[in-house]
Parts: C-alpha cells; sequence; structure tokens
C-alpha cells in the first residue's frame, strides 16, 4: 500500500457531497458555455445529443471516478498508487492522478480569470453604468476590461483570495460551509432569472429554439463538441470527483448520489438557456454570438430593459456564486495533494498552491492585451492551456479512469462501492457501458479532436 494514509475527513451527510459535487459541476461551463455553445451548434438536436451524452457517458463516468475516491480515500495520485499495488498491477497507475490534477491546475488558471470577469460585471451593471448604452457602448465595455491587464489580475485575484480561504477552512467548515448557502442562492436567483424572462421575453422563441430538435442541423462536429462539454461541465476526469467521492460517508449509495448531481448539473443549463435567450430573442438578438453572449449580447438587453440594471446584477451574483464552488472544487484536490507530499497544513498548501496557480494565471491574464500575438499553432495561451485540459489531458483521463474502475478493479469490490450485487442489472449496464460503451465514445472524441476536426 501507498504510504500517504487514508484521509479522515468526511462530508457531514449525503446532501453535504451532493451540494458540493454539484457545486463543482454547476458554473461557468453551464451558465456561459453550455448556452453559447447550443446557440453555435444549432439548439434543441445538440441540446438532446447533449442529454444523451450526460446519460451514457456523464453518469457511469463519474460513478466510476467516485467509487474509486470512496474505495482508496486518499487523493488522485495516492489514490491510483494504492489501489494499483493492491491488485497487484504497476504503480505507474499514479500517473494517472497526475493527468488528472494537471488538467485542474491547467482548468483554476484561467477559470479564475473568466469567472474574475462575472465578478467585474457586478458592480458594472449595479452602478448603472451601462443603462442606456447603447450595443457599440456595451462593446467597448466589454473589450476595456480584457485590453486593462491590471484590471483582470485584481478581479481574478480576489477570486483567488476567497477561493484559498475557503480551501484552507478545510472540507467541513470550509466546503459544505460555503456550498450549503451558495447553491441554494444561486438556484433562487436563477429561477427568479426565468421567470422574469418568461414575463419580460419571448419564452416561446427560447422553449422552440432549446427543445424542437432539427437533426438536419447536427454534424458530427456538434456531436464532438455535446460529448466534450459533458465531461467538463460534470467536473470530470480531473480527480475532484475522485477526491469528493473520498470523504463520502461509507453508507451513501454512490448511484443516487451521482444521479442527483448529473440531475441539478443538467437542471440549471437549461434554466440557464431558458433564462437567456427568451431576452435574446425578444431584443433581437443572436443566438449565436459565441463566447460573448453573457458579458456582450445579454448586457444589451439588460442595457434597454425595464429593471435591466438590477436584472442584470442579479444574473451575474448568480454566475460568481456557480463558478465560486467551482474554483474551489479545483483548488481542492492538487491542495491535498500537495499537503500530503510535503506534510504542510490545510492552510499553508491551499495559500501555496493558490500562489502557484495565481501565478500561471497571468499567461490567460495576458492572453487578452499584451500577450494577444503571442501564439504557438495559433493559439494564444490561454486558447492553448484550454485546448491542452479540456481537449486532450480530461478525455484521456477520463477514458483510463473508466477503464480502471470496469476492468481492473475486482467485480465484488466495485459492486460493494455502488451498493449492488454483481448479479443485479444495475451493476451489468453500469460494467458493460463502462467497458465498452465510454471508452470507444471517449475515443472517437479524443481521435476526432487531436485530427483536428475540431
Ligand atoms: N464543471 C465546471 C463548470 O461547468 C467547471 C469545472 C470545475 C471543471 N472543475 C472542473 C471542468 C474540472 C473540468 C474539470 O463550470
Amino acid at each position: 500500500m501507498s504510504k500517504v494514509k487514508p484521509t479522515v475527513d468526511r462530508w457531514s451527510s449525503r446532501w453535504a457531497f451532493v451540494l458540493a459535487a454539484a457545486g463543482s459541476a454547476i458554473g461557468l461551463g453551464n451558465i456561459w458555455k453550455f448556452p453559447y455553445i447550443a446557440g453555435e451548434y444549432g439548439g434543441g438536436a445538440f441540446v438532446l445529443v447533449y442529454l444523451l451524452c450526460i446519460a451514457v457517458i456523464g453518469v457511469p463516468v463519474m460513478m466510476s471516478e467516485v467509487l474509486i475516491g470512496r474505495r482508496a480515500r486518499r487523493s488522485p495520485i495516492a489514490a491510483f498508487e494504492a489501489l494499483a499495488t493492491d491488485l497487484g498491477r504497476t504503480r505507474r497507475w499514479r500517473w494517472l492522478g497526475l493527468v488528472g490534477l494537471s488538467a485542474g491546475f491547467l482548468v483554476m488558471s484561467f477559470y479564475a480569470v473568466i469567472a474574475g470577469w462575472a465578478l467585474a460585471y457586478i458592480p458594472k451593471l449595479a452602478s448603472g453604468a451601462l443603462v442606456g448604452a447603447n450595443p457599440d457602448g456595451v462593446n467597448a465595455a466589454f473589450a476595456a476590461l480584457k485590453a486593462d491587464p491590471l484590471q483582470l489580475t485584481i478581479w481574478s485575484s480576489l477570486i483567488f483570495i476567497a477561493t484559498i480561504a475557503v480551501v484552507a477552512a478545510g472540507v467541513q467548515a470550509g466546503i459544505e460551509r460555503s456550498v450549503r448557502w451558495f447553491m441554494p442562492l444561486m438556484f433562487l436567483l436563477l429561477v427568479g432569472l426565468v421567470i422574469f424572462a418568461a414575463v419580460e421575453g419571448d419564452f416561446t422563441a427560447a422553449i422552440k429554439f432549446l427543445f424542437a430538435p432539427n437533426f438536419g442541423q447536427l454534424t458530427i462536429e456538434s456531436v464532438l463538441v455535446a460529448m466534450g462539454h459533458a465531461f467538463f461541465t460534470l467536473s470530470l476526469a480531473a480527480g475532484i470527483m475522485l477526491m469528493y467521492g473520498a470523504y463520502l460517508p461509507a453508507d451513501t449509495s454512490i448511484p443516487r448520489a451521482v444521479v442527483s448531481v448529473a440531475f441539478f448539473d443538467t437542471l440549471v443549463a437549461l434554466l440557464a438557456g431558458l433564462a437567456i435567450f427568451p431576452i435574446v430573442f425578444a431584443n433581437d438578438l443572436a443566438p449565436g454570438a459565441g463566447p460573448g453572449l453573457i458579458f456582450q449580447t445579454l448586457p444589451i438587453a439588460f442595457a434597454t430593459m425595464p429593471g435591466g440594471q438590477w436584472v442584470g446584477t442579479a444574473f451575474f451574483v448568480m454566475l460568481l456564486l456557480a463558478a465560486f464552488a467551482s474554483t474551489i472544487s479545483l483548488l481542492e484536490v492538487v491542495t491535498v495533494h500537495l499537503r500530503e507530499r510535503l506534510g504542510w497544513s490545510r492552510p499553508r498548501a491551499a495559500l501555496g498552491m493558490g500562489f502557484i496557480i495565481w501565478i500561471v494565471s497571468f499567461g490567460t491574464v495576458f492572453s487578452f492585451n499584451i500577450g494577444a500575438d503571442w501564439t504557438v499553432f495559433g493559439k494564444t495561451f490561454f486558447e492553448l492551456i484550454d485546448y491542452l485540459a479540456s481537449n486532450i489531458l480530461l478525455p484521456t483521463s477520463g477514458l483510463l479512469m473508466a477503464v480502471f474502475a470496469a476492468w481492473l478493479m475486482r467485480r465484488q469490490d466495485t459492486a460493494e462501492e455502488l451498493g449492488l450485487s454483481a448479479q443485479q442489472g444495475a451493476y451489468r449496464l453500469w460494467s458493460l457501458v463502462t467497458r465498452w460503451a465510454v471508452p470507444l465514445l471517449i475515443g472517437c472524441v479524443l481521435i476526432g479532436k487531436i485530427s483536428g476536426t475540431i
């Protein structure tokens, strides 16, 4: 067995896990990315494929990752080392933990910068600075924010400081206490925004756009994008679900907890679409505007609609809460790793790791201004690490985690963790899908991405 001792930290209940894991999963991916890729890839048919990917790939992989975590009760690298040694396999499986951890590290370095934009938009809207602005004015405000490295640094540093403080406080006193009120508050704000959009916006057009599939618009590319996003949005394969699984009480049902997390994540993505698109359509704006959809398109509508100043503020507070629970999860895993390796206290490890990632985050900050021309393969630093983490490291690690759980681990162990018997239909279904469908589908995405089709 590994030298690293099992963690003694535990969630106080099943709900604490569901809130923390859903908090990690729900974030910029749901509110910023999902609506704009759904917009770009044609709406309904894309949404349907995305839902299928969550159910067929996302849920079984998350079950695998959480069960590996609970079985090993260690942080990712130590977990693979311990389980592999126990199974008589090579210790090199610990590298798989490192792939996941590196992906999380890189994601955190750009995620905190974008979360900083959400933070920056709160005073921008609340102060009324954008009230009555025309589209050019709104676009100029967004461009000015991105062009100013100092401003970007200040906002993202605030995100880092707050995240470090929560992670330093620990699993129950920090993470659990934060998500316990962030997530319900975020959800209430979101529901309020959907109601507002239904009253003030063009709700019918939005429903039609999101739910009426036009399969003519479906391309191979959109299928691959949907699959990749299913991974990102559920925070899979970065060791986070593994780490959160390590804190799961022994008697909690993993399948039930995982299905709840996937359900809330999907619900929030769809509700975000229903909060955004009615306003977009009512103002004759373009649903396929890309990454600027919520930072440019939406504020154009907020600038002119009745109550837009406050509705807009509520929107960005909601986005910030969602993103913050995600940055917490991203810092948690790497912090625990550092703590185990160097024997540091939790606050010291959180500060140390937070500081290193903060330094790396300058790469992303500069990608939007002075470093916009520093490109490799035509990609800026931000685009490069996003590509590396989201398109290469995460799918590779997800594929290998599924292989590890379904092919290498003993059937009786995985069945025991899932609370099923190895003969039960539900267990067989998990095993079949995780052994065959998941590696095959992820393999296709990986090859597609690397060969440059996406
Ligand atoms: N899932 C989060 C979102 O949708 C982002 C996130 C948190 C993430 N942790 C992750 C993405 C780990 C990939 C890997 O915004």
